[in-house]
């Protein structure tokens, strides 16, 4: 039996995503942002969805780039910090003590210290109700040495990327792997 709970913002899992842009001033800054998620493979891609209030949608207007940073599980109080106060108000970077560098491939600052980090150009710009969503283009992604795999390949487990959980609000870590995708189902297609 099903209970119908209505039209709402629920959907698991949701990303623990944070945004680096830079301010008109020069200034670097990060956002919080829940609502986003990888929406194209040729060329990769991945979306992000802004309120048009946010500092980092006058950014992205602006610069046309972005960066989204990836904070392992120790990092869930500058995660939260991030989301619960403005650029428009405060230097976040300055408050956090978190490290602003320099993209290489875009106009936007990456967090040094987050172990996986990756750098967007705009290549669609769409409007959904009060959100404004950014798709960007993803031109390089950079990751710590000591989280990726014997072949290079980034590994969850050292990442320790977190989980936003959109019924309760909270962040999660995420759990232990289940099976191989594209294979365990092919038991299936016999
Ligand atoms: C867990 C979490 C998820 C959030 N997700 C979004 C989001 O997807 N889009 C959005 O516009 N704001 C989101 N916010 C709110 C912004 O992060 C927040 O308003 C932030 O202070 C904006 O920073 P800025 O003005 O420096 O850009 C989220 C906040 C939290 C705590």
């Amino acid at each position: 039996m099903k209970k119908s709970i209505g039209s709402k913002t629920i959907a698991f899992p949701a990303p623990v995503f944070i945004i680096g842009t830079y301010c008109e001033d020069g200034r670097p800054n990060a956002m919080n942002v829940a609502w986003g998620g990888i929406c194209g493979s040729c060329p990769p891609a991945i979306a992000i969805s802004v309120r048009k209030q946010r500092c980092t949608y006058d950014n992205i207007m602006r610069t046309n780039a972005f960066t989204v940073n990836i904070p392992s599980g120790e990092f869930v109080k500058e995660a939260d910090y991030f989301g619960i106060v403005s650029g428009k108000k405060a230097d976040k970077f300055q408050a956090t003590g978190l490290t602003a560098v320099k993209g290489d491939k875009v106009n936007a600052p990456f967090i040094k210290e987050f172990p996986l980090n990756i750098e967007c150009k705009v290549i669609g710009i769409h409007e959904i109700g009060e959100h404004t969503q950014f798709v960007g283009e993803i031109m390089d992604i950079k990751v710590d040495q000591d989280c990726l795999d014997e072949d290079g390949t980034p590994d969850i487990s050292k990442v320790d990327p977190m989980i936003y959980d959109t019924a309760a609000s909270t962040y999660n870590s995420v759990g232990k792997m289940l099976a191989k995708a594209f294979l365990i189902g092919k038991e299936f297609a016999k």
